[in-house]
């Protein structure tokens, strides 16, 4: 896509209002690439979520692989978008005519457990890209689960940060998930900055479940 494309080149976005502002945070192009085929090789996904859009990365990327599908809606949840953000992500998205989104303005940590409540496994795909810290990316990972239908796609980004690495390896326990692939870090090749797991069956743990993690 030119628009990714040039931000990437350039390390740079423009706002509505024409102000040129430097990228400080994103999604790598690599891993950009590898949401967009993760879509785009898997035809039944159409119904996606994404906790943090800052500057609109990733929303390109999963949008711009969801053209062309049947009913296809991607979720943007976050709270500063048009604030600390200056709603780059979803002019960005506009300027490239995909126009299948919703921007929800809210906190993960309140508007997920809504949406799990009226939309349970109504998910093909969500992406975890928020607030950074344990706690905070293990209630997204934890309504995540709710929200995705079996054969349904979790990808967390930052899989390297210490609090992210730990939340990932408690879910790879979980005996409804199966890791689906991941990138790698260029300078640190066993370790990933991303990772995709794949729902596989219902999650079906007993009231009393825990694994070591
Ligand atoms: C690392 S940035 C996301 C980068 C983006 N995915 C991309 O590739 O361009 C983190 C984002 O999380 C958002 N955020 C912070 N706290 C949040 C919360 N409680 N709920 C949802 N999003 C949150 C921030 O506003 C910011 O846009």
């Amino acid at each position: 896509m030119a628009l990714l494309d040039e931000i990437y080149e350039r390390g740079e976005v423009v706002t509505p209002k024409g102000e040129v502002l430097k990228v400080h945070s994103g999604i790598s192009r690599e891993e950009g690439e590898f949401i967009y085929n993760l879509i785009r090789n898997d035809r039944r996904i159409s119904r996606t979520l994404e906790v943090g859009c800052a500057y609109g990365l990733s929303s390109l990327n999963i949008c711009a692989a969801l053209k062309g599908r049947n009913g296809a809606k991607h979720i943007i949840l976050d709270p500063f978008q048009n604030t600390q953000w200056q709603s780059v992500g979803i002019s960005n998205l506009r300027r490239e005519g995909l126009s299948w989104f919703e921007l929800v303005e809210e906190r993960s940590e309140f508007a997920l457990p809504r949406l799990a409540a009226e939309r349970e496994s109504q998910f093909d795909f969500v992406f975890i890209d928020g607030w950074h810290t344990f706690d905070h990316t293990m209630i997204d990972c934890f309504y995540a689960t709710r929200l995705l239908g079996i054969g349904g796609y979790l990808v967390i980004d930052d899989a390297n940060f210490p609090s992210i690495a730990r939340v990932i390896r408690y879910l790879e326990n979980y005996p409804c998930y199966q890791r689906h692939g991941s990138v790698k870090i260029a300078s640190a090749n066993d370790i990933s900055s991303l990772v995709a797991l794949q729902k596989r069956t219902e999650d079906l743990r007993p009231w009393n479940w825990y694994a070591d993690f």
